[in-house]
């Protein structure tokens, strides 16, 4: 990372606040009577959960809620989960469910995730959107956790124009959660997690902090102005009316929904892409048994049909 380029002037300021989680605390009490939840209460988080953002939360999840809410707990200042959850729930608690549901959900997330998906976007999906003439190309990051997903896909089509001429694009990246979001937009990262992007485009995109102490380091101006980050909730909100995107990614959070919620989601993200649009999920998740409107593309993309509903040609196999 010595050979990066020199930060630029204006980020070292910038506080780390969250970013360094740390390990989730351990199962069980912390602190006595009230911190761990009754069933009723699982039941209720459980519940709520699903009817706010479609996470299925089943009784095995228990312990990973607790440890959560904990975090939480301690945030906020309540003295255990039990009195925390009858701020939340109660009267006064509406702003604080928003921050609830921020603290279940699971954003793990990298640079060049599923990195295949990123080869597949420059071989064949951009060349192929490009000969039909559809410029500016519009993608979707529609679960983007911390940015690490659309700061790569703003890397990967910049070198892309860079390499092959004229190419205008713009990325909206989405997250249900108000936290992820606000870390998403200060773009910054510990080294060790900017150590899956290449070398050459670490040196071109990313800014190292005055303080070569923090390890930390920024996604550059040129990108982040690439990217447009929005909070929208896959099982409620509507996008502007008209607005249409050439790719979609939707990956590793369809997962978390019961099979009746991913469909409900495919097929809003499906009246969302132009005709003859991309749609990519997580390697480990399926559209099997959906029944939606898509077509099989390759690995883990899925196809609109083109206008007319006439079915797009697949050049790649299944299995590839
Ligand atoms: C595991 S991360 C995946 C991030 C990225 N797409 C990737 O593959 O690396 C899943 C993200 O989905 C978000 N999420 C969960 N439910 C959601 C919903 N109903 N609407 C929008 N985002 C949601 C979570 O907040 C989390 O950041």
């Amino acid at each position: 990372m010595e050979t990066m380029t020199p930060h630029c002037g204006s980020w070292p300021e910038m506080a780390w606040p969250e970013a360094v989680e740390g390990p989730e605390p351990p199962p069980g009490k912390i602190s006595g009577r009230g911190d761990t939840l009754s069933a009723k209460e699982f039941a209720r988080i459980s519940s709520f959960i699903h009817e706010s953002s479609g996470i299925k939360l089943p009784p095995t999840k228990k312990l990973m809620v607790e440890s959560r809410l904990r975090r939480r707990v301690r945030h906020t200042g309540f003295s255990c989960l039990e009195e925390y959850l009858g701020h939340a729930f109660g009267p006064e608690g509406k702003s604080e469910l928003v921050h609830l549901v921020d603290a279940i959900t699971t954003n793990r997330t990298e640079f060049f995730r599923e990195p295949s998906h990123f080869d597949l976007l420059t071989g064949k999906v951009l060349p192929e959107l490009l000969r039909g003439g559809q410029q500016p190309l519009k993608l979707w990051s529609a679960a983007c956790s911390t940015g690490e997903e659309p700061y790569t896909l703003a890397m990967v089509l910049s070198e892309f124009a860079a390499e092959g001429g004229e190419l205008r694009f713009e990325i909206l990246a989405s997250d249900l959660s108000t936290r992820v979001l606000q870390r998403a937009r200060q773009a910054v990262y510990r080294e060790e997690q900017a150590a899956a992007i290449p070398l050459r485009l670490r040196k071109k995109y990313l800014l190292r902090s005055s303080d070569p102490s923090l390890g930390l380091v920024q996604v550059s101006e040129q990108l982040r102005r690439r990217v447009a980050f929005r909070r929208l909730n896959l099982m409620e909100d509507e996008l502007a009316a008209g607005e249409r995107f050439h790719v979609i990614f939707c990956r590793n959070v369809l997962i978390y929904f019961a099979k009746e919620d991913q469909k409900k989601v495919m097929c809003r993200l499906h009246q969302y892409l132009v005709p003859g649009g991309f749609l990519f999920i997580g390697h480990s998740e399926s559209m099997a048994g959906l029944g939606t409107p898509l077509s099989a593309y390759a690995s883990a993309v899925y196809r609109r049909a083109g206008e007319n509903g006439v079915p797009m040609e697949r050049p790649i196999p299944r299995h590839n």
